[in-house]
């Protein structure tokens, strides 16, 4: 469980890593413990400066995090009661994202680190997201089976330890949150618009509606939603349904893309003892609740982390960082010119497909 606790008088016994998220647009930034405590953690949300833009604008990103960095590091260490020196190390996230905002974390975390004379752990945003399951949930070991689906990303991975992401499929064109965004801006729900398109689907018929679902039953393992919004916005262009029941049977018709394309992964590959998901679209509830029944009938656990560690935070990014230094007990730090980097890929084995975005 992820407990958080508050004033501190001492430093805790295990470990303790800060960490700073800045990838898009959540300036975050959280104290964990190696044995899994939030000991303070603060998101500053841009959606108020993006929203008249309906998207995420990189300049205006990169100038807020900039912005409002520093007194939340400051705030988040009051919080805790905890000076820097008491912290093992700190964690930033070092990409893939939106370039401007990555650097303004990356290089608070490489001065505090210079400052402090405490190792820098340069995080791989994706990686965050999918090791923040174990940060919820102390019984779940490796190998698993992750879906992670996010506003810049919609991938299937087979974890398989700390460092070892062996991607198994990845979107040709929109990641999901991208699509659950669009089909908001077309149903004039506005931004940010997962959580609206969720709220709105609650209230319509998933099957009134005839949408498509793009590569089902394709042998190619991957997934496509840019077809799924253009029919999205020809069913709203032709006047004939509610937005309930469009957003209802947007929302059925990705969801039977996702169980497919597991279903698919989960035949090619050798059994896997738990189905995750993680990344923003993993708060939607129908999402969760579809795949909890898929992993029932292929007799998995299911995991999902909570609401508040699936959408961008920076507790994910710490736990990284706790996860690398308990993996390599020699770890001694990433170089301190280490770049920032708009994409980096989890595997990088994996074939370069067309589409998958920059955003994580
Ligand atoms: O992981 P995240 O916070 O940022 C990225 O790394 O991209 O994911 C944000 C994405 C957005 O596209 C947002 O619309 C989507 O996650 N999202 C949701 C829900 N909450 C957030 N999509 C569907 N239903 C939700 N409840
Ligand atoms: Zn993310």
């Amino acid at each position: 469980m992820v407990s958080v606790s508050n004033n501190l008088d001492a430093a805790p016994d295990a470990m303790v890593v800060l960490g700073i998220e800045s990838s898009c647009d959540e300036t975050a930034v959280a104290l964990v413990t190696a044995d899994r405590t939030i000991l303070a953690q603060r998101i500053a949300s841009q959606e108020e400066e993006h929203a008249p833009y309906g998207g995420v604008v990189p300049e205006i990103a990169a100038r807020a995090h900039a912005e409002r960095l520093a007194p939340m590091i400051e705030a988040v260490m009051d919080d805790a009661g905890l000076s820097l020196n008491k912290v093992d190390a700190i964690a930033a996230t070092a990409g893939p994202g939106l370039i401007g905002g990555v650097m303004v974390g990356l290089v608070s975390g490489k001065a505090l680190a210079m400052a402090a004379d405490k190792p820098l752990i340069a995080v791989n945003h994706l990686e965050g997201h999918a090791l923040s399951p174990r940060l919820a949930d102390e019984a779940l070991g490796f190998p698993y089976l992750l879906l992670l689906v996010s506003g810049g990303h919609c991938q299937i991975l087979a974890v398989e330890g700390v460092g070892q992401y062996r991607r198994l499929a990845t979107t040709i064109d929109d990641a999901l949150g991208e699509a659950f965004d669009k089909t908001a801006k077309i149903l004039g729900l506005g931004y940010p618009g997962g959580p609206a398109v969720e709220q709105l689907a609650g209230e319509g018929d998933p099957h009134a509606v005839p949408l498509p679902r793009p590569l089902r039953k394709s042998k190619e393992p991957h997934f496509s939603f840019a077809g799924l919004k253009s029919a999205v916005l020809r069913a709203h262009e032709s006047g004939e349904h509610k937005r309930a029941d469009i957003a209802a049977s947007f929302q059925q018709a990705a969801i039977d893309c996702l169980l497919d394309r597991l279903d698919q992964a989960l035949a090619k590959n050798a059994p896997f003892p738990a189905l995750v998901v993680a990344g923003g679209v993993a708060a939607n509830r129908a999402v969760r609740r579809a795949l909890e029944n898929l992993a029932a009938q292929k007799g998995m656990r299911f995991v999902a982390p909570p609401m508040a560690l699936c959408t961008d935070n920076a507790a994910m990014i710490a736990w990284a960082g706790c996860e690398r230094l308990a993996d390599d007990p020699n770890f001694a730090g990433d170089p301190l010119d280490l770049k920032a980097r708009p994409r980096w890929p989890l595997d990088p084995e994996a074939d370069i497909v067309r589409g998958a975005g920059v955003k994580a």
